[in-house]
């Protein structure tokens, strides 16, 4: 089971009004979508995005619901989704990033550090790049930069040195193997802290699936489909998309882009969503406890002008 993380902050600041239309532009195990679901009426419209088709087929069957839309789809897209569907004024956006707990149990997907599988990785199966041409293929700097970056591991260097020395004898072919190399890359003392790989898997999906370019290419998107009063509600699990939430939201919130110290806006430009919640919201110890996959999470929320 996929646990939701900050549920009720989360859906308690999205649905505003229960006749309303909305999109659950990460609908995974469905955790979000059903607790919106209660707290909507019959005639409210919901879309439900998920580019992992095998996880949208399974989940949807559980969620037998008129005026659901289940839609195999990447929310980098939102825009060409929404008009595919003829929906152009939301009242609520929401996006929950990262993987799924369905993703990571299911070994075959290679997601796992733990089980060995095809170095895959790829939320959608349909694309075609995968963490094992990654691995075998990207220059050693590139794949320096996708380690320090997306999984800020101080030993990026070092591990792929080992990938590279490997891989001129072989083809990197399963998780395992990758970890086998990691393990002995690292010093002793990293490998009995947290599990050496992590960081490097987190990486490697992050940029197998382009999560961040997905992220920066939504955020426009999703203003544009609000209504006014519409609110925007996204989870984040990495600095990286945090950061660039915190920053989207701060420009479209204050318009006005002259430079300081202008006596008066030659810009024009006027304020385009309020910030509900100026620091982020985060879970709280117990729920920490209960998934400590929520530990990382922040949500933040605007609601549009
Ligand atoms: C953390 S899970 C969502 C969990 C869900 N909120 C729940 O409560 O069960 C993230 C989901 O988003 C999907 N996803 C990630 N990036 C996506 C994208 N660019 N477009 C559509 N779905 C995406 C993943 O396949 C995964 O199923």
């Amino acid at each position: 089971m996929h646990k939701p993380v900050l549920l009720e902050e989360t859906v308690s600041s999205l649905v505003l009004n229960p006749h309303g239309i909305y999109c659950d532009c990460t609908m995974g195990g469905g955790g979000h979508l059903r607790r919106m679901l209660s707290l909507l009426e019959d005639d409210a419209q919901v879309l439900a995005i998920d580019k992992d088709k095998q996880i949208l087929e399974q989940c949807s069957k559980e969620i037998p619901r008129a005026g659901i839309r289940f839609i195999h789809g990447d929310f980098r897209h939102l825009g060409a989704i929404l008009n595919q569907v003829d929906i152009h004024q939301l009242d609520g956006i929401m996006i929950d990033l990262g993987v799924s707990s369905f993703q990571l149990d299911d070994a075959e997907r290679g997601f796992s550090f733990h089980e060995d599988a095809s170095l895959d990785m790829r939320m959608n199966r349909e694309q075609e790049l995968t963490a094992r041409d990654m691995v075998n293929n990207y220059p050693e700097q590139e794949l320096v930069k996708i380690l320090f970056e997306y999984g800020e591991e101080r030993y990026a260097r070092r591990i792929v040195r080992a990938i590279a020395s490997y891989r001129r004898e072989q083809d990197i072919k399963t998780t395992l193997e990758l970890v086998d190399i990691i393990k002995a890359a690292v010093p002793a003392a990293y490998r009995r802290d947290k599990h050496p790989a992590r960081r490097t898997f987190q990486a490697l999906r992050i940029a197998v699936n382009s999560e961040l370019d997905a992220l920066q290419g939504v955020l426009p998107q999703a203003l544009e489909a609000l209504k006014p009063g519409g609110r925007l509600c996204i989870i984040t699990f990495h600095s990286l998309e945090d950061r660039m939430v915190k920053r989207f939201l701060q420009e479209k919130a204050k318009g006005c882009t002259c430079p300081p110290g202008m006596p008066l806006c030659i810009c024009g430009q006027k304020p385009e969503l309020k910030i509900i919640s100026r620091r982020p919201i985060v879970p709280g110890e117990n729920e920490c406890l209960a998934n400590p996959r929520a530990r990382s999470a922040k949500l933040r929320v605007a609601s549009k002008l």
